[in-house]
């Protein structure tokens, strides 16, 4: 996709819904108003997570935030939500309705956690991970246990595809928080850098600080919680590009899209939706915006 004028995203969470109806019983007027429901969701929290980070742009055009403050933001936001909300509603599934919601709680519990830990550099692989679970993956494991659910798939085939879903988001946001090194705006539709100017501790930082652990420009922006930024964010970029980390990084995103793709064994194998989910878990680790 190439961001700006008319781009509405990638679409890739109501993909993942219609793929993985696929595999029993295809019930398309069921499985779309679940997939407008995700997107919509997603929305909802893209507009939500730009007023918090004050971001002024995405998909290459200026956030409701931007454009109107954060209070019109946080209402559009709900607005969205509330729409969502009806969409889900539609498939007249008590099991889609109830993970819905439940869903929503963990995003919000995950940008909360997020929030409270804005520039701790005492944080695991196991808190990151945690948290990247809660604020992104839950979603992608909404969009993909429902289209079992509403697909009518055995149990095991339903937690093969949470399974799945999880561990693509998983992959999914440990490949944005590399974009956010790597890439540029132009690119990406959204600002590079904001991570460390938010003091958002992720995965490349993470290691940055385990292979230099003196005089390092991630720990200088968290301690100094935003003095002197755009130089240290510049010097963290440079130090990360040469680091070597970017492909451990990498090499850790393709394996959790490897694990997504083992938890798909449970089921019918030769489908075509099992070739498009094993393809678009190839595509979380090679997308470029
Ligand atoms: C951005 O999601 C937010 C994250 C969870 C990293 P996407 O990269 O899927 O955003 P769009 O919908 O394609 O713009
Ligand atoms: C995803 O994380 C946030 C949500 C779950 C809404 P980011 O904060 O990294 O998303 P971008 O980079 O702003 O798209
Ligand atoms: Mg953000
Ligand atoms: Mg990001």
């Amino acid at each position: 996709a190439s961001v700006g004028d008319g781009y509405i995203g990638k679409g890739i969470r109501p993909a993942l819904t219609l793929l993985s109806g696929k595999f029993y019983n295809y019930d398309f007027e069921k499985l779309l108003p679940m997939a407008c429901s995700v997107e919509l969701m997603h929305t909802a929290t893209l507009v939500h997570d730009d007023a918090i980070d004050k971001s002024s742009v995405r998909r290459g055009h200026a956030t409701i935030n931007k454009l109107f403050g954060s209070d019109v933001a946080i209402l559009m936001g709900d607005y969205l939500f509330s729409r969502a909300g009806e969409f889900v509603a539609d498939t007249k599934n008590p099991r889609a309705i109830k993970l819905f919601s439940h869903t929503l709680g963990i995003i919000s519990s995950g940008e909360i956690n997020q929030y409270l830990s804005q520039f701790n550099i005492d944080q695991t692989f196991e808190d990151y991970v945690q948290r990247i679970s809660g604020k992104t993956a839950s979603l992608f494991a909404l969009a993909t246990e429902t289209g079992g659910i509403l697909s009518g798939a055995p149990e095991p085939a339903i937690d093969g595809l949470r399974e799945y879903g999880m561990k693509m988001g998983i992959a999914f946001q440990i490949v944005d928080d590399i974009l956010d090194f790597t890439s540029d705006q132009a690119t990406l539709g959204k600002p590079v850098g904001s991570d460390l100017s938010q003091g958002t501790l992720t995965l490349p930082s993470m290691l940055l600080l385990k292979k230099y652990p003196d005089n390092n420009p991630v720990r200088a922006i968290f301690e100094e919680k935003g003095v002197n930024k755009p130089e240290k964010i510049k010097e963290a970029i440079v130090l990360l590009r040469q680091s070597g980390i970017v492909d451990e990084c990498y090499r850790i995103a393709h394996d959790y899209c490897d694990r997504a793709c083992a938890a798909l064994d449970v089921l019918p194998s030769g489908s075509t939706s099992q070739e498009a989910l094993r393809g678009l878990a190839a595509f979380v680790t090679a997308r470029k915006d």
